[in-house]
């Protein structure tokens, strides 16, 4: 794994609860040099850089932290965009796109122009049809635009599934694909347990209840979180802060992330080698009828969605 350059830089645009909580994890990891945050909420921006500083005096972190511009975030190593309306109990996530849609094209002409090396991370919701139009305002290559689409789905199956198990949650290596939202879908037939595929790790638990229930809690959990505190934060910020420690290090783990995929024409989420170009390389995944008809009617989704937007 290739260290950082000495110099990093990573602008969050949006200074809320997930914006945030991202600067913090970045700071306590740390992961990059500089962190620049962007609100048009000015005195809330001050007073999260002051706050976010404090944690940086103590000796354990180097990581600076400074307000910016959207200017400034153009030329940063990676954009984490969080901006935007978030869900209230109750709500969709598709049901934010117009308003996010009508503050990521803000965001781009007031970054404009972007250094062609930035990569993107789109965090706000509706995220994979922001992921699909931030391609679009950018101009960037498809690769340097990433969305955290189903990876924080996926940790919180492998986290279900780990209680279940009785495992520790590394050893699952379980994906949700496709939408982060209702269309989602888990790929059970290649799911494991280190090397023990799951339908032997849990004889006779695989039934179809079993994959119902498990399917609901995955979908359902960031209502659950947003009905009782009022957002989810804690989870996202650091799925965010593992990817862009995957482009900085270099890593190349393979991840569910949100992208580009020409044969679906859509954003959805599929595994991918993340490195510090962004998407390396998609990963082939074996999927079953079913799963195949639910990637499909996933795409579908997404496509329709797209289409009402451009119109
Ligand atoms: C989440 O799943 C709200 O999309 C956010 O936590």
């Amino acid at each position: 794994m290739t260290q950082p350059k000495l110099k990093s830089s990573i602008a969050i645009l949006g200074c809320g609860d997930v914006g945030s909580t991202l600067a913090y994890t970045l700071i306590m990891q740390p992961i990059c040099s500089e962190v620049i945050m962007v609100d048009l909420k000015k005195e809330l921006l001050e007073a999260q850089v002051r706050d976010l500083s404090d944690s940086t005096y103590g000796g354990r972190s180097g990581v600076k932290v400074r307000a910016g511009t959207h200017k400034d975030a153009g030329q940063a190593d990676i954009v984490v965009i969080t901006a935007g309306a978030k869900q209230k109990h109750g709500e969709s996530r598709l049901s934010l796109l117009s308003r996010n849609l009508h503050i990521l094209e803000s965001i781009f002409s007031s970054m404009a122009p972007i250094s062609p090396h930035t990569i993107l991370l789109l965090v706000a919701n509706p995220v994979d049809i922001l992921t699909y139009f931030a391609r679009k305002l950018s101009g960037l290559p498809e690769s340097q635009v990433l969305g955290t689409g189903t990876s924080l789905d996926s940790a919180r199956l492998r986290g279900i599934l780990a209680e279940k198990a009785e495992v520790a949650p590394s050893s699952i290596d379980a994906y949700v694909l496709g939408e982060h939202g209702d269309s989602q879908f888990i790929v059970w037939s290649s799911a494991t347990i280190g090397t023990t595929p799951l339908h032997l790790a849990l004889p006779g638990k695989l039934t179809p209840e079993f994959k119902a229930s498990i399917s609901a809690h995955t979908r359902g959990a960031a209502g659950a979180i947003i009905a009782a505190k009022g957002c989810t934060s804690y989870g996202i910020g650091n799925i965010a802060a593992s990817i862009c420690k995957y482009i900085l290090f270099d890593s190349r783990s393979v991840r569910p992330i949100s992208f580009y995929q020409p044969e679906l024409g859509c954003c959805l989420s599929m595994p991918a080698v993340v490195g510090r170009k962004g998407i390396i390389k998609s990963m082939p995944v074996l999927l079953d009828e079913t799963e195949r008809a639910e990637l499909e009617k996933c795409a579908s989704g997404l496509r329709g969605v797209i289409e009402g937007a451009e119109k």
